[in-house]
């Protein structure tokens, strides 16, 4: 038996018992007579006495331990005479009477603590040695809960759980596609799925009324802190369903999930269109934990002689607390520069500052007078001491940009409270997004989503504006403004998913080539269905307050795409391009 008990479990209850341990040395301290040495599994950290006088061979051979060397201890338990609060197990030490060395370590590259030295790059090579860090495996036990909460949730449903293909054909989710050469089949490919959206259908075409899987989902899209290559999605499909009833269960697995992992009660998640979400967020995934609602203010600003309101197509503001004597010339300059960078491409940022002795202080005063100005705090919900962020220009883009401007000012302020959530559901997306440098319409979800039901007249018989207009039963889940979910009802008509394809820019061949199957099943009997995916890693980053998801996934990829550890992606053998067909035989070799 290697360990009769866990680096973790042992308390003042324990004293006297005889034990076995094993794990991995943390760290030793000599102290000439006694050496004090950690050693420390997944559970814990135990700290392991040696005493000179007692035993001064075995003393010695624990002074030879190094850091990450492979241990078993076997002795007893006993009361320290200086505890450690911080520690589970600070009220114990092991008095050890046998020592085995299972293996030894080289020095580690990097420390293995709870705050390591080690840069991203490094640990990612050494990923088994950084997994061996406290917050790293918490991570992904954490993930592993998550999964089995998320699997007993849906079972309690009626969901059932059925996995599909990886080696596919093209799922068009809006990234590229990693491809598969088929050896079989020479100078063809599959493709990894982006998802497994062609599939939901037809298991409920196949009768399975409610199905689910946890499972990869692989993506080529340029990579950001909350994007991997390769990531995992709760995926879920319903039939028989309106929005209401997949809203209500997927708010009820959230609900659920965050009450049996965090013990957090959520309350009822308010719903938002995406209108509403850009008019007053400028973002269709707006963080709700702080204020800070966007107001515009086209009408009290424009024909007051100042060119640039003159000229702009929306004039929007938003007010920030309390700041208007603490924020200095300097700050405001600098929070211009901000929103000036090439990332937000302001063309600047005008304030109004209503100072405590009444005054207004702003970049727009020779245009208004400071009645005007106090009328338009009235008009924002600002009062005294606030500071009036404006931007004006091009609805969308100004838009976006005082988004940028309110999460920063947002966390500026420290208006974020940690261990706080915000969810939201966002609700009637448009159906398509015309793209003008493309000149043609993409679908905003994508192409098997429905038109919400009084629409669905004008997307067969509309104008070329008509399409703009039309809106999708399509939604979103967003929590502390991460887009955590997203799905839609779907569309089960052969002739309206044909419309679609069409409007989407797709010849009837390239249509029947790509989905012909789907066309065909619709024939059928499609019941009327819709689902939803729950981006898994971003879920267990949000629900512990981080916005990378990489540190819960075990083995992620960098901001090139590689696996460090495996040195992945890689050059193949010229015979396996030969056999898969990549590459041409030599008919001299
Ligand atoms: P969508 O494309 O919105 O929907 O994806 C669902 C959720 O998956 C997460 N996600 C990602 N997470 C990490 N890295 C990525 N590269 C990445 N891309 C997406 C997000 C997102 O909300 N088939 C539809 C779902 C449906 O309609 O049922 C789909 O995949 O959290």
């Amino acid at each position: 038996m290697y360990r009769s008990k866990n680096c973790g479990e042992l308390r003042l209850k324990d004293v006297g018992q005889k034990i076995t341990l094993s794990g991995w040395i943390q760290k030793s301290r000599d102290l000439g007579g006694l050496t004090f040495t950690d050693v420390r599994d997944r559970y814990g950290i135990t700290q392991l006495v040696f005493n000179m006088d007692e035993n001064p061979e075995l003393c010695e051979k624990a002074r030879r331990l190094g850091r990450e060397f492979v241990i078993q201890a076997s002795g007893t338990v006993r009361e320290r005479s200086s505890k450690n609060a911080s520690r589970s197990t600070g009220d114990i030490e092991i008095e050890v009477n046998e020592l085995t060395v299972l293996n030894e370590s080289k020095v580690p590259p990097f420390t293995i603590e709870d705050e390591t030295d080690g840069g991203d790059d490094l640990r990612m090579k050494y990923r088994y040695l950084d997994l061996r860090r406290t917050p790293l495996q918490q991570n992904i036990i954490f993930r592993s809960k998550l999964a089995l909460e998320t699997r007993k949730y849906l079972d309690s449903q009626d969901f059932v759980e059925v996995e599909t293909p990886f080696l596919i054909k093209s799922t068009p989710e809006g990234a590229r596609d990693f491809v598969v050469p088929s050896r079989l089949n020479q100078g063809q490919f599959y493709a990894l799925p982006q998802s497994p959206q062609t599939f939901k259908p037809t298991l409920m075409l196949g009768g399975l009324d409610k199905h689910f899987q946890i499972l990869k989902c692989f993506r080529d899209e340029d990579l950001r802190a909350d994007r991997q290559p390769e990531f995992t999605q709760i995926d879920c499909e319903m039939s028989f369903v309106h929005i209401e009833d997949i809203l209500n269960t997927f708010e009820g697995l959230a609900k659920h999930l965050f009450k049996t992992t965090l013990q957090i009660e959520l309350p009822d998640f308010p719903r938002m269109s995406y209108d509403e979400a850009l008019e007053k967020y400028g973002s269709d995934k707006p963080d709700l934990r702080f204020g800070m609602a966007f107001t515009e203010l086209n009408e009290q600003a424009k024909g007051k002689d100042f060119s640039v309101f003159d000229q702009a197509e929306i004039i929007v503001g938003f007010v920030a607390e309390g700041i208007a004597e603490t924020y200095s010339n300097k700050d405001m300059k600098d929070l211009t520069e901000w929103v000036q960078r090439p990332q937000i491409g302001a063309k600047g940022l005008v304030y109004i500052k209503w100072m405590d002795d009444d005054s207004i202080k702003s970049t727009i005063g020779k245009f208004y007078n400071d009645d005007t100005l106090k009328s338009w705090f009235a008009l924002m919900g600002g009062k005294k001491g606030d500071v009036i962020f404006i931007m004006s220009g091009e609805t969308d883009k100004t838009r976006k940009q005082l988004n940028e401007l309110r999460l920063e000012m947002g966390k500026k302020l420290n208006l974020i409270k940690p261990g706080y959530f915000k969810p939201l559901w966002v609700i009637d997306f448009p159906l398509l997004e015309w793209d003008e440098e493309s000149g043609r319409f993409h679908a905003m979800h994508h192409p098997f989503t429905s038109p919400k039901k009084e629409d669905i007249p004008r997307m067969l018989n509309g104008d070329h504006e008509t399409m703009k207009n039309l809106r999708a039963d399509a939604y979103d889940l967003v929590i502390n403004g991460s887009e955590i979910g997203g799905g839609s009802i779907r569309i089960h008509d052969r002739a309206l998913q044909s419309r679609n394809f069409d409007l989407l820019g797709f010849t009837k061949e390239e249509a029947e080539y790509q989905f012909g199957f789907l066309m065909g099943a619709f024939e059928y009997g499609a019941p009327p269905h819709g689902g939803i995916a729950f981006g898994f890693d971003r879920l267990c980053a949000v629900m512990n307050g981080q916005s990378s998801i990489r540190d819960f996934i075990a083995f992620p990829k960098n901001n090139q795409g590689r696996d460090m550890m495996i040195d992945a992606p890689s050059l193949i053998h010229e015979q396996q391009l030969i056999e898969s067909g990549i590459k041409l035989a030599d008919p001299k070799k």
